[in-house]
């Protein structure tokens, strides 16, 4: 499913709202709300909006477990890392309990601590699925999405849930959630802003499938619902009902 808000402000609205309404429902079905936060930066003002009332008071965040889709592998007070934009637009201003938060923490050896928050996983969602209430996700201009860059090795991971990433033009290491990981969840919802996105918006969505060069392709969720949440810049090349 398609969302076309007017721009970043209307679609930081809307992804706060569900984020608010899931949480809700998750806590009430389940009695905890696990989610998977994306990095960059579309999602930042999503985040400063969930700071802050209403939102402060009507998500259940007692009940709820902070994970990452992906994280860039430097030290956590560096401006690059995902779970320092986090904790500085909403983490730091709402009551989920420390030991709910789950950063991936990987500055110093990458594949360790791949397999070290796949354990957290596993220990986590026990049945072997897991299956996150909500994923954040965004878009990048290459087709990326977490740290599912095209042609590395990770896209055609089966087994694993998180895997380490050397992004070779960034001369960095990732963590990621594999595709497989990702598309256990019962939501995964894309944000997209700006007329930059809108070429590689219309590849993915409208073009053949190509996963291994359009890596957010490989998003389809088994058994749960598919949000795509863009602005009106980033869908100017869809042929698409405006709401
Ligand atoms: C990251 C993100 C990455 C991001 C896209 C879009 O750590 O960089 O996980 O997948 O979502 O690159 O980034 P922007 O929102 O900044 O355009």
């Amino acid at each position: 499913m398609i969302r076309i808000c007017a721009d970043l402000e209307s679609l930081s609205h809307a992804a706060a709202e569900l984020f608010a309404a899931e949480a809700l429902q998750a806590v009430q079905d389940r009695g905890r709300f696990t989610v998977a936060l994306s990095g960059g930066s579309t999602p930042r003002r999503t985040y400063e909006l969930l700071a802050r009332e209403p939102f402060g008071k009507t998500v259940p965040w007692q009940s709820t477990h902070i994970f990452w889709g992906d994280e860039r592998c430097v030290p956590e007070n560096d401006p690059r890392n995902n779970a320092l934009t986090a904790r500085q637009t909403l983490l730091d201003h709402v009551p989920v309990p420390q030991k709910q938060i789950h950063p991936m923490v990987c500055d110093r050896f990458p594949q360790q601590a791949a397999v070290a928050y796949e354990a957290l996983l596993r220990d986590f969602f026990p049945d072997g699925h897991p299956r996150f209430d909500l994923v954040l996700l965004g878009l990048g201009a290459n087709g990326h999405t977490a740290s599912l860059f095209p042609g590395t090795a990770v896209l055609e991971e089966q087994q694993r849930w998180v895997a380490e990433v050397s992004v070779a033009d960034e001369g960095l290491h990732r963590l990621t959630l594999t595709a497989a990981a990702i598309n256990q969840a019962a939501l995964v919802v894309f944000m997209v802003s700006g007329s930059d996105k809108a070429p590689i918006l219309r590849n993915v969505l409208k073009e053949a499938q190509d996963p291994h060069s359009i890596p957010a392709q490989l998003i389809k969720p088994v058994d749960g619902g598919l949000l795509w949440l863009v602005d009106r810049d980033a869908a100017r090349l869809l042929r698409q009902r405006k709401e």
